[in-house]
C-alpha cells in the first residue's frame, strides 16, 4: 500500500514524527509532498527553514520513502495517479477539506499531536529573541 501527505514541516518537531510514523504504519511507502518556499508565500506563510533543509530532514526519518515538490494546490489528483497511491493521510486540522479524494483513493484524517506546532515553536523562538 502507498502512502501520501502533504505539508510545510518546518522547525520538525514531535508532532510531525508521530504523524508520519502512522502514516508509514497504514501502508508500506510513504511519499511526503512538501510545499515549496514559493507555494508557502502563495498560502501565505513564512517558513524559517528553506525548502532544501525541510527536505533533508525529512528524508533522514526512517518513515519517509520519497519526498517530492508540493507547488500548487491543483496536484493532488495527479501525484495520486502518478504514485499509484492507496491512502492519502492529513492531520485532522484539515478534516473533511480532502473528502473530494476519495473517488480516487482511501482518504484518512489522523489526530494531531497536542500542544506542539511550526507555529508554537516560532513564537518561542521570537519570544527568546526579545528577551
Ligand atoms: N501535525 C500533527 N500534529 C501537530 C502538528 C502537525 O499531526 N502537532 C501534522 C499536520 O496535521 C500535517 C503535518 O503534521 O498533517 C504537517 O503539518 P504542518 O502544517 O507542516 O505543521 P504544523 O506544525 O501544524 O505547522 P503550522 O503551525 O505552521 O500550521
Amino acid at each position: 500500500m502507498k502512502i501520501i501527505t502533504y505539508g510545510t514541516y518546518d522547525l520538525f518537531h514531535y508532532g510531525h514524527m508521530n504523524l508520519l510514523k502512522r502514516a508509514r504504519e497504514l501502508g508500506d511507502f510513504l511519499v511526503v509532498a512538501l510545499s515549496t518556499d514559493e507555494f508557502n508565500r502563495v498560502k501565505g506563510k513564512e517558513s524559517i527553514m528553506p525548502y532544501s533543509q525541510r527536505k533533508e530532514i525529512l528524508e533522514a526519518i526512517r518513515y519517509v520513502d520519497l519526498v517530492i515538490p508540493e507547488d500548487n494546490w491543483e496536484q493532488k489528483i495527479n501525484d495520486i495517479k502518478q504514485y499509484e497511491i492507496d491512502v492519502f493521510v492529513m492531520g485532522d486540522d484539515w478534516c473533511g477539506h480532502f473528502d473530494f479524494l476519495k473517488e480516487y483513493c482511501q482518504v484518512i484524517y489522523l489526530p494531531r499531536t497536542e500542544v506542539v506546532s511550526s507555529t508554537m515553536l516560532k513564537a518561542a523562538i521570537k519570544d527568546a529573541e526579545c528577551t
